[in-house]
Formats: C-alpha cells, sequence, structure tokens
C-alpha cells in the first residue's frame, strides 16, 4: 500500500469513525422526538378490574389504546373517565384531591370532574369516555359523540 492508499485508508477509517460517533449522538435524540407507541392503535372498551379495588377519592392514568385516559373515583365513589390530554397543549392532567378538581401542571389548567374548562389556558373540555360496571368489573368504552 502506497502512501496515497494509506492515506485513503485512514480517511475511510476516521469517516466510519466520524459516522459512528454521528449516530451514537444523535439516535438518542431522534429516539427521544419519536412519539411512544404503546398499546393497540385503537380499541373500544377497556376493562379496569374490579369496582371494590379502587379507592374512592383515588385516581389513576391508563392507556386506552393509545390515549391516555384518567380515570378518578370520587370522594363519593362516582368514576369519571376522560382524557388525560390537556386540551391546550397536550400536558398529561392529573387529579387533586384536595381541590376535587382536574389540573394540568404545565400551565395551571384546570377542569371539574365533567371535564369541563374551569381556569386557565386549557380553551377545551377533556373529552368524556363512558364508564360501565358489569358483575363488579370496571369497563370503560368510547362515547357515541366521540
Ligand atoms: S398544557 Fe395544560 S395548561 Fe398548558
Amino acid at each position: 500500500m502506497g502512501n496515497n492508499g494509506r492515506r485513503k485508508f485512514i480517511t475511510a477509517l476516521l469517516s466510519i469513525g466520524g459516522l459512528g460517533t454521528f449516530i451514537s449522538a444523535f439516535y438518542p435524540v431522534v429516539k427521544y422526538m419519536t412519539p411512544v407507541k404503546s398499546g393497540k392503535p385503537s380499541v373500544s372498551s377497556l376493562k379496569l378490574g374490579k369496582l371494590s379495588d379502587f379507592a374512592k377519592n383515588a385516581w389513576e392514568i391508563v392507556r386506552f389504546g393509545r390515549k391516555p385516559l384518567i380515570i378518578i373515583n370520587d370522594e363519593n365513589g362516582k368514576l369519571h373517565a376522560l382524557s388525560a390530554e390537556c386540551t391546550h397543549l397536550d400536558c398529561i392532567v392529573q387529579y387533586s384531591k384536595e381541590e376535587k378538581m382536574i389540573i394540568c401542571a404545565c400551565h395551571n389548567g384546570h377542569y371539574d370532574l365533567n371535564g369541563k374548562n374551569i381556569s386557565g389556558p386549557p380553551p377545551r373540555p377533556l373529552k368524556q369516555y363512558k364508564v360501565n360496571i358489569q358483575n363488579g368489573e370496571i369497563i370503560i368504552t368510547k362515547k357515541e359523540d366521540g
């Protein structure tokens, strides 16, 4: 291998190394920016287990297909199922046991337990889902209107 050939060989090695560095630096960023695809793309109902296992004044976030829902068992034992995506900029909402409201910590948005936007920047209500109890088991389904 002459001087010229060696130089080409070293240049090729360096560019392969550079490519590896480029991929290892940017792969995590690209992966982070890609939306997480968990859950089935579309489902029509979701079983959530026994109503008796869901404490009063408790809440949880579940997946309905790819959509996050917030499920709240209010202090009177009434279940509420709503989209958990804030209608302002899609942050995940949470239930405030103290305020007895759904809140969005991103910009201090507030919703009532029916999903009605009552203060802060959210422009629309949270979408409601239907809650049925069959043989003591909680079943969540979409409402006909959406
Ligand atoms: S994203 Fe919820 S209030 Fe802004």
